[in-house]
């Protein structure tokens, strides 16, 4: 749904300039681009700590394991959400387990959350879904009760904030996806982890190269999540232009909300954020077309990572989907089946009514992101 060869056009120049001082300087593998970029994004994001590492997926499993999370253990995550949320709890040998959305943003219920922690919860992961921070007041309370971690699951949100508090900064870690699409995305796959605690973090940078300080000495196990040079020095320069990026994401949406109100009479479903639950039903007319609701209120808090309607009644958001493609407009659906309806997790097979609809419901419009 993106043009990512216009999105690049302006920046080409500096980008095959990033690519020469790369090829130049025979370095591709965790150097001086790699560390440059972690200092620029640290500062801008304004956290102490920020760490390359391979991929989004990879940066939760990192974060995960500096938690101590591992075979056996619970973490709450939301079912409505891309797989590597919970494929990073499973790949360490955990269980996932879940919590329906807010009618409002799609993100975590926090007033479910409570109800989910056991003896054997190791962990909290909050997504910020589509650009838009969860309402993480209420979940941090919660977290910080029962003393667990809190990981923000940031990849499709850097930039985002809740009441002046940018995504990443808020919980115990902060994990971050580069892949093209994402807010900042790069040329190829990349991902972060932030913290504010150096212990973490320095656990983290030692589990990127399988677990060693000093090289070939191996105090704990971890993998090749290495970040690549070529990488860093592309998101060295789209970091530059990222104010201007997200402006333009900003108005983009703005622009498409005004014009589905218009031309399809669709509708702002709530007056204000119902993350708690209270006021939460959506019994609306089939076929009717729902805007993006921003629970925070704030110009520029919700990055509009993704730009997603939802067309209510069984059946009427294909319909619409079969339409558009008709037309010639590309769309897509952000998730078809939430986490719990996943082959993979049939054992935790629960009823989790909003995130079921979503699924059947959403649809995702492209968004204009050339200047
Ligand atoms: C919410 C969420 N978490 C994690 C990831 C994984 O990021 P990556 O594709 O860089 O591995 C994504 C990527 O789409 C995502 O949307």
């Amino acid at each position: 749904m993106l043009d990512l060869v216009a999105e690049h056009a302006p920046y080409r120049g500096e980008l095959l300039a990033a690519f020469e001082r790369v090829l130049d300087s025979g370095r591709f593998v965790l150097g001086p681009e790699v560390e440059a970029f972690e200092r620029d994004i640290a500062a801008w994001i304004g956290v102490p700590h920020a760490i390359g590492v391979s991929n989004g997926s990879d940066a939760l499993l990192l974060a995960l394991q500096a938690v101590g999370a591992g075979p056996g253990d619970e973490v709450i995550c939301p079912t409505y959400t891309f797989f590597a949320t919970a494929g990073a709890v499973a790949r360490l040998g955990g269980k996932p387990v879940f919590v329906d959305s807010a009618e409002c943003c799609y993100n975590m219920r926090a007033d479910q959350l409570a109800d989910k922690i056991g003896p054997k919860t190791k962990a909290i992961i909050v997504v910020h879904l589509f650009g838009q921070c969860a309402d993480m007041d209420p979940i941090l309370a919660v977290a910080k009760k029962h003393g667990l971690p809190v990981i923000e699951d940031a990849a499709q949100a850097l930039g985002a904030k809740d009441k002046g508090r940018q995504a990443g900064t808020m919980g115990t870690l902060g994990t971050f996806s580069f892949f093209p699409t994402k807010n900042l995305g790069t040329l190829g796959e990349g991902g972060l982890v932030t913290t504010k605690d150096a212990a973490l973090a320095e656990k983290i940078r030692m589990l990127r190269v399988h677990g060693a300080k000093q090289k070939y000495f191996h105090e704990m196990i971890g993998g090749n999540f290495r970040l690549h040079e070529l990488q860093a020095a592309f998101l060295r320069v789209k970091l530059k232009h990222l104010d201007s990026a997200l402006q333009r994401r900003w108005k983009s949406a703005q622009k498409l909300m005004r014009s589905l109100q218009e031309k399809w009479n669709a509708i702002m479903p709530f007056d204000s954020c119902v993350c708690q639950g209270e006021g939460a039903s959506v019994e609306q007319k089939p076929g009717t077309i729902l805007l993006p609701f921003s629970c925070h209120s704030g110009q520029g808090e919700h990055t509009w990572n993704q730009f997603v309607i939802r067309v209510t009644g069984k059946g009427k958001r294909d319909a619409l989907r079969e339409k558009l493609a008709r037309d010639g407009i590309q769309t897509e659906v952000y998730y078809p089946r939430a986490m719990h309806e996943q082959d993979c997790f049939s054992s935790q097979r629960k009823n989790f009514p909003i995130a079921g609809n979503l699924a059947q419901e959403t649809l995702a419009l492209p968004i204009s992101l050339t200047p």
